[in-house]
């Protein structure tokens, strides 16, 4: 059986792990270039994940999908908490990001390697969570929650409408996104020059 949200947590997934591998792209392309990155679009970037993946995947993984689980099962208890200790983890992680991009821009150079190993070290993090919660959290989702549990599941995750996993962005979000489109680089933008 199919279930919406499911498709809806893994397409988040890809948008996520797509922005993170072009925001690292952008960087190396620029520094092979001896070139600063255009930060506006860097800024937009971490943006889109503070306001997307932060605030409303995380969250309703958090919120609603692990306590269905645990009400259901006591299997994958560790994996649970420590995904839970990875999303209290991620708000501060990623202002810490902004942070580390900002001293790049206001601080030049010396600062730049500081941001770069920043990004590798988020884009890791989540790369491992994600990894977790599709391998262990999703299949034991499948064997252990109820239709009544996937009908809140789906109707929830169904609000999320991230504009990268093909959803016309809400009116507040179009500027945002059609800046980041224009000029991220693939996999996620056309990567049109400033
Ligand atoms: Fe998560
Ligand atoms: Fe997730």
């Amino acid at each position: 059986m199919s279930h919406p949200s499911f498709q809806v947590i893994r397409d988040e997934h890809q948008a996520l792990a797509a922005m993170l591998s072009s925001i690292s792209m952008l960087l190396s392309e620029h520094r092979r270039k001896g070139v600063p990155p255009p930060f506006a679009v860097l800024r937009a970037m971490l943006f889109y994940i503070d306001e997307y993946p932060e605030r409303l995947h995380h969250r309703k993984e958090t919120e609603l999908l692990f306590p269905a689980i645990r009400h259901r099962t006591d299997q994958a208890a560790e994996a649970l908490d420590k995904l839970d200790r990875d999303h209290a983890r991620g708000e501060q992680a990623i202002r810490d990001l902004e942070h580390a991009l900002t001293a790049y821009e206001m601080m030049g150079d010396s600062r730049a390697q500081d941001f770069a190993t920043a990004v590798d070290r988020y884009l890791e993090f989540y790369r491992a969570h994600m990894r977790l919660e599709e391998d262990v959290i999703m299949p034991l989702a499948l064997e252990v929650l109820q239709e009544e549990d996937w009908k809140q599941l789906d109707a929830a995750f169904a609000e999320n409408r991230d504009p990268l996993t093909g959803h016309k962005p809400e009116a507040e979000y179009e500027k945002l996104f059609s800046f980041i489109v224009n000029h991220a680089p693939a996999p996620i933008g056309l990567g049109a020059p400033l």
